[in-house]
Parts: C-alpha cells; sequence; structure tokens
C-alpha cells in the first residue's frame, strides 16, 4: 500500500513538477448480503476494504491531465465545460463526475491527476466507485465545492449511470464514502438511513475467492434486472396503489398478482423481497452470536441468485457449490453485481489454508483458470492521506 502511494506520488511530482497535491484513498467495498437491492429501494450490509484507488491531484492552467499509471494510459482535456463519454471506459469514471459537478454548477478549473489502485478490476468489489469517489472527494477538496459524503456519493452514481451506463444503485459508493473499520453498513436504500454493525466473526475469517473471469455481460443484463423489477412494480402497483418500489411489496402481494404477471418477472420480484429479508435474518443471527446460521443464509443467497435473479455463471456456481461442500465453510455466495466476480467465504480460519488448496487444485483443474484469493479487513471510507 505504501508503496503504490509514493509511486503515485513520485509520478505527479515528475510529471507535474513541485506543484502541490492533495492525495486521496477511496476504497473498494465487500457486501455481506443484500445484492440487487439498492436500487430496489432494499437493504444492503456492505462494508469498504483495506484494497484503495490512491490519487494525487492538483490544480492545472490550460488542461486538465490524468494519468492512469496501471493501464499505462493518459487523457488531456482542453475544455471541460462541453464533455461526452469516452469511447475507451476508464476515463468516464473521472470525467463524469467532473461533468455531474459542472451540471450542479460548481466551479471547477483544469486539474492534474495521477491515480493507480489494488481494488482488482472487474472483481465485483467496486474499483468504478473508488474511482468515482477518488476524484469526487478530490475535486471537493481542491475547489471548495462544500459537497458533503453522500452528496458526493450520490454524484458519483450519477456519473456511473450518464457516463459509464451501468444504471446501477447507490450501495457502492455510499459504502466507499462512509466506510468505517471493522463495521459493516447496514443501510437502507429507500431513505439512505444506516447503522454501523461490529461484525464479530468470532473464529471465522472472511476470505474472496476470485474467479477470475471476465464477463461482459454484466451492464446490459444489470440494466435489464434493473428494468424487469420495474416492470414488476407496475403492475403490483395497478392492484395496490400505495406501492412505488419493490420495498412495498410482500410475497403475498406478489403473488395475488401471479395471473397478470410475466413468470420471469415474478422471479426477479420474488428474488428482491426475500433478499431483504435475507438482510434482516443474517443481521439477527450475527447479532444473536450464531454464525454459523448467519453463514447458512449465505447459500440460501447464492442459490438464489442463480435460479431466481439468473445473475450467476458455471463457473461462479461451481466457486459457491465446492465452498458449501467443504469442511469449515459455513457461508458462501457469489458478491456483487454478477456474471462472474468473486464469491465471498465465511470460514472457520483454522481451515483457511486448507480451503485455498482445495478450491484453486479443482478449480484449475475443471476452468484451467487460476483462482485469485482476498483476505480483506473492513476500513475507513475514502479520506484525505495529505
Ligand atoms: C453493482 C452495483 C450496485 C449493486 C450491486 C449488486 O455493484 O453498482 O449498485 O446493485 O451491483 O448488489
Amino acid at each position: 500500500m505504501i508503496e503504490i502511494i509514493q509511486k503515485v506520488k513520485t509520478y505527479f511530482h515528475k510529471q507535474f513538477g513541485e506543484a502541490h497535491a492533495l492525495l486521496v484513498a477511496a476504497p473498494g467495498r465487500i457486501n455481506m448480503i443484500g445484492e440487487h437491492t439498492d436500487y430496489n429501494m432494499g437493504l444492503v450490509l456492505p462494508a469498504a476494504i483495506d484494497r484503495c484507488i490512491y490519487m494525487a491531484i492538483g490544480p492545472a492552467k490550460h488542461a486538465t491531465r490524468i494519468v492512469s499509471m496501471d493501464l499505462a494510459d493518459e487523457l488531456v482535456v482542453y475544455d471541460l465545460e462541453h464533455l461526452k463519454p469516452h469511447q475507451k471506459a476508464w476515463p468516464n469514471y473521472l470525467l463524469g463526475v467532473v461533468d455531474e459537478m459542472l451540471k450542479d454548477k460548481k466551479m471547477i478549473n483544469h486539474f492534474n491527476v495521477v491515480f493507480a489502485g489494488n481494488v482488482p478490476l472487474g472483481a465485483g468489489m467496486s474499483s468504478s466507485a473508488a474511482l468515482e469517489n477518488a476524484i469526487a472527494f478530490g475535486l471537493n477538496e481542491l475547489f471548495e465545492l462544500e459537497y458533503d459524503r453522500i452528496s458526493l456519493a450520490k454524484l458519483s452514481q450519477k456519473a456511473e449511470h450518464n457516463f459509464v451506463g451501468t444504471k446501477c444503485g447507490i450501495m457502492d459508493q455510499f459504502t466507499s464514502m462512509m466506510g468505517s473499520a471493522q463495521q459493516v453498513i447496514k443501510l437502507d436504500c429507500r431513505d439512505l438511513s444506516y447503522e454501523y454493525v461490529r461484525l464479530d466473526l468470532k473464529g471465522y475469517c472472511l476470505l474472496l475467492v476470485d474467479s477470475n473471469l471476465s464477463h461482459h455481460l454484466t451492464t446490459s443484463e444489470y440494466n435489464l434486472r434493473r428494468r424487469q423489477c420495474e416492470m414488476g412494480v407496475q403492475i403490483i402497483a395497478n392492484k395496490f396503489a400505495h406501492v412505488t418500489s419493490l420495498r412495498d411489496v410482500d410475497i403475498a402481494m406478489l403473488d395475488a398478482c401471479v395471473s397478470v404477471i410475466d413468470p420471469v418477472v415474478y422471479k426477479r420480484c420474488q428474488y428482491i423481497i426475500e433478499e431483504n429479508l435475507r438482510v434482516v435474518q443474517f443481521c439477527d443471527l450475527m447479532e444473536a452470536g450464531d454464525v454459523a446460521a448467519a453463514g447458512n443464509i449465505l447459500f440460501i443467497a447464492h442459490r438464489a441468485m442463480r435460479d431466481q435473479y439468473e445473475i450467476t455463471c458455471p463457473e461462479i456456481d461451481w466457486l459457491a457449490s465446492m465452498a458449501e461442500s467443504l469442511m469449515g465453510v459455513v457461508g458462501a455466495r457469489m458478491m456483487g453485481g454478477g456474471f462472474g466476480g468473486c464469491t465471498i467465504n465465511l470460514i472457520e480460519t483454522t481451515y483457511l489454508e486448507d480451503f485455498k488448496e482445495f478450491i484453486s487444485n479443482g478449480y484449475r483443474q475443471k476452468y484451467a483458470i487460476e483462482p485469485g484469493f482476498y483476505e480483506v479487513n473492513i476500513s475507513n471510507g475514502v479520506c484525505l492521506l495529505e
């Protein structure tokens, strides 16, 4: 971590002279449970982690220069007032935020940026939210824009909608902004009320297993799930006028509409309604100190993502079901948007090394892919390092 920070600082000073730079660290996130519930006004249980985007940012005169050290790529922008989505993906996470701030009538002058990170890309750990939040936080400090953290998270989310094209919920940006060391965030996405909950894992630990798949379905399928949920809401609202989101719906109400609802839409709605209940159950069981029973909810959640929401893929299903069959594993499920990325596993600490060995051998044999393993620590949200 110190090495990346040093690398970013050194590059910034070499490239842009001795000009003063602010240094921002913006974390990725995990999510214990509550997947795809955020844009349905539901409940989630994420936490920020000790993997971040590190960004040096300072003022500039005639042009804005942005350097992605990890991709060895650079972007120069002369006119910030008329930004459009870029044909490459990565600049959009930054330009989108600038554009939202300008639309919000904020004064933003040219700036220089250098960034690098250790949030794995495409692993479902929200490297994109980390990048959006890093630039949002950095610009807020640099130009004294006076946004609070939650407003910055909302701006980052809008950038993702308008420049990146994913109609994501608020979970990732909120978590990366608001994270708190050793605590998960029980966030109600209906009104953004939240509570920090200490995660006492007792003799268990969290391990992420990266499927190392690069699936490209994510954006289109993600947006499709969102539309299917909206279609469900429309139909249910015909019968129950007070319904504005799936948060207002229970299974009995959904069942009352079964004859007029498309079967696929039915499954999507059922998943969301039950996933909200699983978040509550998981929290209750953790509070009661029953980590193993809480973990079991993760297995159930995985099957629901596989069969009802249909956002998994064979490799990820293999990782989750293999974990379920192993000694010492009390919970496992896919984490994040879907179609690849990581599984999150709750493992008795003494079995950790056996688990890694078994999974890497088995996965390599079956799919000829080397999985990644990340032991993550729950950390604070975005901060200024210098
Ligand atoms: C992505 C989105 C989030 C959320 C998750 C699924 O990470 O950015 O808003 O919907 O998928 O829970």
